[in-house]
């Protein structure tokens, strides 16, 4: 079935280049073909990490995944080491919602003391997108490179590269993946249609190349784990039929949820700025879209009072849950004022926004510092 039948009946899409409509990530792990993260899988991981759930697994904020189950098997059993490779498309500004896999791959990095190859897909989005110019792309992608860096990755660990700056190194990868996948299966994965552009169709065996990359730099099999929003798992369907093809292991994948919008429904999009917050939002500007954020509310505070909030329709309760409080019984304290109608919307906010604040400063600091080494980190031909 084509990606794209699947998602209609589904009542929502998700492919690399739109997510739209109300995500039913149920549905959406049985149409990929992905694994739940099952309670198992979650007690091997905390058991690599002291004892503690990462946040984002223990709010089921990465929920589904291809071999991770092989992959620990081959770490615990053989001490097997693995790389890492996650990346960015440069379309735009970085919101927060782009540093949720990238804060998860930190905390895998670390963990796991483990190499990180980061791709930046100026190619992809001047290819996908109208009306970005090259020059859009490239300016994008210095910018959005210092908030890959302001996540703390190891420097000695980790390869940040652009495409149209590191082709040399891909390019005979990707032509070799590009000979392995026929124009009907890139059309039934991506939905291509007679009017794509041929860069995009071809672009596919760009973004598979880096999974193949540690072993050819290291000269040996070694096993890839990618972190990655479910949006791209499209990418790695491919990139695992094309790796016994060519000799190297399937790459494993662990997907996270998309973290939503301000608004009342959908993903936070930086195409959509007034219900994002970007990383270089200033305390006001960051301020002003929480407060005006997209409420479990009623309409009045007599009717608040009366009736209570209702926290699975509200955005910013979600922020709380995913990124905001970590602090399970505190969490329970906040859904239970707000259901009771004893906390009203405003002050919930203004509690949100306070934490948005902090956060962005300390990014902000770290971005800034991240000037001065993106140079150790980035790799060029
Ligand atoms: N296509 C991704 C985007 O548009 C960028 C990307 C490249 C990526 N390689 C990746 C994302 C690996 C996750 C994992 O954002």
């Amino acid at each position: 079935m084509a990606a794209e039948d699947g998602e209609v009946a589904a009542g929502f899409t998700v492919t690399p280049w739109e997510v739209s409509g109300k995500v039913d990530y149920d549905k959406l792990v049985r149409l990929f073909g992905t694994t739940p993260i099952d309670k198992k899988l979650l007690e091997r991981l905390k058991k690599h990490s002291n004892g503690t759930l990462h946040p984002f697994l223990k709010r089921k904020l990465f929920f589904s995944h291809r071999d991770l189950d092989v992959l620990l098997d081959g770490f615990e059993k053989n001490g097997e080491k693995f790389a890492l490779y996650t990346g960015r498309g440069p379309s735009g500004r970085t919101t927060i919602g782009h540093l949720i896999p990238w804060m998860f791959t930190k905390y895998l990095q670390d963990t796991f003391n483990a190499e990180l190859y980061f791709q930046l897909t100026d190619d992809e989005k001047f290819l996908i997108k109208d009306g970005l110019t090259i020059e859009d792309v490239i300016a994008f992608t210095q910018d959005n490179a210092l908030d890959v860096v302001a996540c703390g990755f190891d420097p000695k660990k980790t390869r940040i590269f652009a495409d149209t700056e590191y082709i040399k190194t891909l390019y005979k990868t990707a032509i070799s993946v590009a000979k392995k996948i026929t124009f009907s299966t890139a059309k039934a994965v991506f939905g291509f249609k007679n009017d794509s552009n041929i860069g995009i169709i071809f672009f596919p065996a760009i973004q598979a190349a880096p999974a193949f990359l540690p072993s050819i730099i290291e000269g040996k099999p070694v096993p890839v784990l990618i972190p990655c929003a479910i949006d791209q798992d499209p990418y790695w369907r491919i990139a695992r039929d094309v790796a016994p093809k060519l000799g190297f292991p399937k790459p494993a994948a662990i997907h996270s949820k998309f973290i939503p919008s301000l608004g009342s429904g959908g993903k936070m999009s930086a195409s959509i700025p007034e219900t994002s917050i970007f990383t270089t939002d200033s305390e006001d500007v960051a301020r002003k879209k929480v407060m005006n954020a997209f409420s479990g509310g009623q309409a009045t505070v007599a009717e608040q009072k009366k009736l209570g909030g209702n926290p699975e329709v509200c955005s910013a309760f979600q922020y709380f849950v995913f990124l905001f409080e970590n602090d399970d019984a505190k969490l329970g304290v906040l859904e239970s004022e707000c259901r009771s109608g004893r906390m009203v919307c405003g002050d919930c906010k203004k509690m949100l926004a306070d934490r948005v604040c902090k956060f962005l400063n300390e990014h902000q600091e770290r971005r800034e510092k991240a000037k001065d080494v993106i140079n150790d980190f980035m790799v060029r031909d």
